[in-house]
């Protein structure tokens, strides 16, 4: 592995907004938010270590490892403040790097995620479903979580986009799907962490999410104070590809909002009290 483990995108300027793919995904996921938000924001959308075009894993990749990977990434790029927005097991992540890394982020954005652990029965079932990876490969998962992802209607209304996605996924390499899913699998409650968050926090849901239902959402936005929910109407999980101008309108609207209220700077203190 080189020194550069993660492959990513960085398009438009202003207040860096860092894109976290969901499982098996990568930032292909993102595309219709790299195209419409990069107006507002500077996005940076990067292929979790595992998937894409990133290097593999030693191993079993925690929920911290992955954040660990970001932050080390965000040094590189100088970034010291950053809008930290996570999909499904991008929201795991973006958790976990507020957990570790508090004061660089200026807020949160949780999509179609939860803040629970595994229970048993989940955990168990990832094992299962690592040993079948492990032996079939990855596109008969693909297969079978694409009606997990994505409406029966907009599958058949929108058969390219929906391929676009299957194809994404059948496209990630045994190591990183593995990896995930153990990782997934050891990853803690930060439920009791919710009360305590203290950013502004955009939670996205939507209605016919059946991975993760949306009373997980309304159950963190009644436990985060400084938060605000958004259900979009009829999409499945990845909301943000079947609901893109919705969820970009979202998060613009949330965006907006950060810089609004920003402190005057030192130098801007300064000449006002000249
Ligand atoms: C995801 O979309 O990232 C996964 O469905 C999350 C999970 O398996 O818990």
């Amino acid at each position: 592995m080189t020194d550069q483990i993660l492959e990513y995108d960085d398009a438009g300027k202003g207040l860096p907004l860092l894109l976290i793919h969901g499982f098996p995904h990568d930032r292909r996921l993102w595309r219709s938010q790299i195209a419409g938000l990069e107006g507002t924001a500077r996005v940076i959308a990067p292929d979790l270590r595992g998937f894409g075009a990133s290097g593999d894993p030693a191993g079993t990749m925690s929920m911290d490892e992955h954040a660990a990977d970001l932050h080390a990434l965000l040094e590189e790029l100088g970034i010291q403040k950053v809008v930290v927005a996570g999909l499904s097991m991008g929201g795991y992540i973006a958790l976990a790097f507020l957990a570790r890394y508090p004061t660089v982020v200026k807020g949160l954005i949780l999509c179609n995620t939860r803040a629970a652990a595994d229970t048993d029965e989940a955990r168990e079932g990832r094992e299962t479903t690592a040993r079948k990876v492990m032996v079939e490969g990855v596109a008969p998962l693909a297969k079978t979580m694409l009606p997990g992802m994505l409406t029966q209607e907009f599958r058949s209304t929108r058969p390219g986009s929906s391929a676009s996605i299957q194809t994404m996924m059948q496209e990630q390499r045994t190591a990183g799907v593995v990896s995930a899913l153990r990782g997934m699998a050891l990853r803690p409650d930060r439920t009791p962490m919710l009360g305590t968050i203290t950013v502004p926090t955009l939670i996205i849901t939507s209605s016919a999410d059946k991975v993760i239902p949306p009373s997980e959402s309304e159950a963190m936005a009644k436990a985060i104070p400084e938060s605000t929910l958004v259900v979009i109407d009829g999409a499945a999980h990845l909301s943000n590809v079947e609901a893109p101008e919705a969820f970009n309108s979202a998060v613009r609207g949330f965006m907006a909002g950060l810089t609004a209220f920003e402190p005057p700077s030192p130098l801007n203190e300064a000449s006002a009290h000249r």
